[in-house]
């Protein structure tokens, strides 16, 4: 091993990285369209059912595992576990890997989307026209691709800096700026005329829009957007030093992630209803109604610049996270070096990147009958809780009683509910991802 491991500098510092890496494109671009395209308020509840029964418990597990041997994923699993274990933390790695290579093509859009606002092209466009052009943007071929290049630069720079001055500095920066821009969009969205549809459609549940697939995506959403199932939080977990209480750590980061999703819809389900959208309309939702709402309400250029902006540092925070997995990765098991490891990784998860950006149009790529970026996303919906159940039954029973001395330090820290997590790391949740993974594919 090389020099002595770097540490976050201060609880502060680890949480806004740790929300940063949970909030994201998922909270404010994918759970709105999911729960669209899912019913509505129904959708919602199962997402804080399954945030609540195995979100929660599963963070904290991963930060154990983190903290208890200063290793990334495939390294934690091997120094704690041994045998096959160290498989889920090469899982973690390359799920990390997949989901990276197509979130960098929709933190390019937000990077379009941010000329799109200041060039004032959308500006004085009907709603249809809106439409048009996100179509015509997202087929267009090079741009896309060059923009989630420079995405993808960006995060590499990120990264390069390391865990205190690269990734904990950028997040105490820009995660309170993020918060304080949601709220002003919500408020303009919920005084929107017509507004009251669309949040009666959000919080009230429609049972009869429930299927298999609407469990399977609620769940996957669950972990995408916690960051869950592929050791994030264990690469962060593992630069904190052994005084960090973990388990009010870990309330907080699931209590902000999951109020930032909460709040995203707020911002966007009004405004769809008020304009008369469809809520059904996929992938593009985010893109298309909230420049609607900005080119009907005054000084719209300046919110939709900074919105689209604040996405971008929502994703920027979310996939230097998931290009740390990696890059922690190689730095601990192979002889490459932090610069290295990252501007390698960065060029080679570009490249997988590619056929997500033209998928979206501009060539025919399909693969399992879903156009690439598509299947990208659909399979960590599915590797993310497989990840996780490994995890709890790792931290349950491989570790077992061993947990509950990790989680409190020995017991120097105190956690009241330690037997309870316990308990849902040992039956709950992998009885229960396993219920729902299994009914969902039926
Ligand atoms: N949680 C991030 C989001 O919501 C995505 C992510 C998934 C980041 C897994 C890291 C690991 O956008």
């Amino acid at each position: 091993m090389a020099a002595a491991r770097e540490h976050w500098g201060s609880r502060f510092g680890f949480i806004m990285a740790a929300a940063g890496s949970a909030v994201g494109l998922g909270n404010i671009w994918k759970f709105p369209y999911e729960t669209g395209a899912n019913g509505g308020g129904a959708f919602l509840l199962l997402y804080l059912l399954f945030i609540v029964i195995f979100g929660a418990s599963l963070i904290l597990a991963e930060m154990v595992l983190g903290r208890a041997s200063g290793r990334n994923p495939v390294g934690a699993f091997r120094l704690l576990g041994g045998g096959a274990w160290p498989g889920v933390g090469y899982l973690g790695v390359f799920t990390g890997f997949v989901i990276l290579s197509f979130y960098i093509v929709i933190a390019g859009w937000t990077v379009a989307y941010m000329g799109f606002m200041l060039d004032g092209s959308l500006m004085s466009s009907t709603p249809e026209a809106i439409g048009a052009q996100f179509g015509g943007f997202i087929s267009g071929g090079v741009t896309p691709v060059v923009l989630a290049g420079l995405f993808m630069a960006a995060t590499v720079a990120v990264v390069l800096g390391g865990i205190g001055k690269g990734i904990e500095r950028a997040s105490k920066l820009l995660m309170p700026v993020l918060f304080v821009l949601l709220l002003v969009l919500i408020a303009r969205a919920v005084s929107l005329p017509g507004a009251g549809e669309g949040i009666r459609f959000f919080l009230v549940p429609d049972w009869s829009k429930v299927t298999g697939a609407t469990v399977t995506s609620a769940i996957g959403q669950a972990f995408f957007s916690l960051s869950l199932g592929m050791g994030a939080l264990i690469t962060y977990g593992s630069y904190l030093p052994k005084s960090t209480p973990m388990p009010g750590s870990a309330a907080i980061i699931v209590g902000l992630d999951t109020m930032v999703a909460v709040l995203a819809g707020f911002m966007i389900l009004p405004a769809v209803f008020a304009y008369s959208l469809d809520p059904a309309a996929g992938p593009g939702l985010t893109f298309v109604t909230l420049p609607v709402v900005f080119s009907q309400m005054p000084a719209g250029t300046v919110f939709g610049f900074v919105f689209f902006a604040l996405l971008f540092v929502a994703a920027l925070t979310s996939a230097v996270s998931l290009l740390e997995v990696v890059v922690t990765y190689l730095v601990d098991e192979t002889p490459l070096t932090r610069r290295q490891a990252a501007l390698g990784a960065g060029l080679v998860c570009f490249g997988l990147g590619v056929p997500s950006s033209l998928s979206q149009g501009a060539v025919d790529i399909q693969v399992f009958g879903m156009d690439f970026l598509s299947a990208a996303a659909a399979l960590t919906d599915l590797l993310l809780p497989i990840g996780g159940l490994l995890t709890a039954l790792f931290v349950g029973w491989k570790l077992g009683p061993k947990a509950l001395a990790l989680v409190t330090d020995e017991g120097r820290q105190a956690f009241p509910l330690a037997r309870v997590w316990l308990f849902i790391l040992r039956f709950v949740a992998p009885i229960g991802i396993a219920y729902v993974l299994i009914s969902g594919l039926i």
